[in-house]
């Protein structure tokens, strides 16, 4: 990624000013539905899905038909491991920025306090600061870029980390039962499942309706689970042609499927699009973790859900790293690299 200005900073020294390199057209924001809201939005008990309840699996099972997006309850996250980790970033977004540096993303990582997809020089940015750390599997941790301070920070990411791996196994889980699949099965098709998590800062921007704070895409993973808080709104999701603002429930945690199980299934479950947007008066602090495969992973279509009848595969076979490089570029792209030409 190419070096940008930190946002936070730029609204601190001036809440006015928003340059140009932020701004978009009205024909690019399209304005989300007034009254379109989302109380639709699945909302799904893990805990029922765990134990097998055919119910509750119909409806995971018609949440990734047709939304892509759900909540989750009862998902096993423990409330204060959640409100530490949201408490400890709050606090390093609130350093001085001399002292977020000392962990920033270096030009051509990944990883670190920064900005990911900035790729040239004229391209538009988008109005938010990241920090992006691998958390699992182990090895993968960069040391160097977990936040010394504040000092309880590395424990509670740590903590949050392992609570929320939990919750990508039970949702895996129940993923490969209404996917068919047996847990070998899926094992064998995800390989060592990676773990990373991005924490994402949006300072309020007194343009509210002509800047992203995240741009358009989709995510490469298997599933993003997401805490978010309920009281500031951002995230906005592609259903039907529509941007539908997604109201999080208290507590719950809010999962979205990604590529490669939209490619596992030859496009039957849906990685949708989703776009956050920034406020007026208030900063919106979100909590995105990532959980996909290992990069020598073979992607593309089962052969169980090929429809012998058509069995038009709409994607072709490739290594998950190939993928991913791919998608880190171009974001959107990166679905249509992966598609077969009709
Ligand atoms: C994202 O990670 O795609 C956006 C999450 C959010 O801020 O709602
Ligand atoms: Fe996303």
């Amino acid at each position: 990624s190419l070096p940008v200005p930190n946002v936070q900073e730029m609204v601190r020294e001036n809440p006015l000013r928003v340059p140009e390199r932020y701004l978009r057209t009205k024909e690019e924001i399209s304005e989300s539905e007034p009254g379109y809201v989302n109380p639709m939005l699945p909302v799904l008990d893990l805990s029922l899905l765990v134990d097998g309840n055919a119910q509750e699996l119909d409806k995971l099972d018609l949440a990734c038909k047709d939304w892509g997006f759900f909540q989750v309850v009862n998902h096993g996250a423990a409330t204060e491991v959640m409100n530490m980790m949201r408490a400890a970033a709050i606090e390093f977004f609130k350093l001085p920025l001399e002292e977020k540096n000392k962990f920033a993303m270096p030009a051509n990582d990944i990883q670190g306090y920064g900005h990911t997809n900035v790729e040239t020089k004229d391209q538009k940015l988008d109005w938010s600061d990241t920090l992006v750390l691998a958390v699992y599997p182990e090895r993968f941790r960069r040391p160097q870029f977990w936040p010394s301070t504040p000092p309880h920070f590395k424990k509670a990411m740590e903590t949050y980390a392992n609570e929320i791996r939990t919750v990508g196994d039970k949702l895996i889980g129940s993923l490969a039962t209404v996917m068919g699949l047996n847990k070998d099965a899926m094992l064998k098709l995800h390989g060592e499942l990676v773990q990373g998590l991005r924490l994402n800062y949006y300072p309020s921007c007194v343009k509210p309706n002509d800047v992203y704070g995240i741009s358009p895409h989709s995510d490469a993973t298997i599933v993003s689970i997401l805490m978010q808080d309920s009281d500031t709104d951002g995230l906005q999701i592609r259903h039907e042609g529509h941007w539908v603002p997604i109201k999080p429930i208290p507590g719950a945690l809010i999962i979205n499927l990604g590529d490669v199980v939209e490619f596992w299934t030859n496009g039957k479950y849906k990685s949708i699009e989703h776009r956050s947007m920034t406020n007026a008066k208030k900063w919106r602090i979100s909590f995105a973790t990532f959980i996909y495969p290992p990069d020598d992973i073979e992607i593309g279509p089962l052969a169980l859900v090929v429809d012998p009848g058509r069995p038009h595969q709409k994607y072709k076979k490739m290594k998950y790293g190939e993928y991913l490089r791919f998608s880190l570029k171009r974001e959107l792209e990166g679905k249509e690299h992966i598609k077969v030409a009709q």
